[in-house]
């Protein structure tokens, strides 16, 4: 969907062991990883879906929260 309202989610990602991974894929017909950010346990990102940013892949323990629910991938 590429309405307002798709790019202004946001969500949080807490790590619940180091070296976790939250990576960025493109908005677009191509979808391709254009930011990888890692953090460590405990550290938290904030961060919105963009122009540029239509969906994230997190690699590793953490919590997840999104306007559609929260969960853990451990
Ligand atoms: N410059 C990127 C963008 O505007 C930054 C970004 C936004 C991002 N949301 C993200 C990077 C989520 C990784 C994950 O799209």
């Amino acid at each position: 969907m590429e309405d307002a309202t798709s790019k202004t989610d946001f969500f949080v990602v807490k790590a619940l062991e180091d070296g976790v991974h939250v990576i960025g894929l493109t908005r677009g017909t191509e979808t391709r990883f254009h930011h990888s950010e890692k953090l460590d346990k405990g550290e938290v990102m904030i961060a919105q879906f963009t122009e540029h940013t239509s969906a994230i892949k997190v690699r590793g323990k953490a919590f997840i929260q999104t306007s559609h629910g929260e969960l853990s991938n451990e």
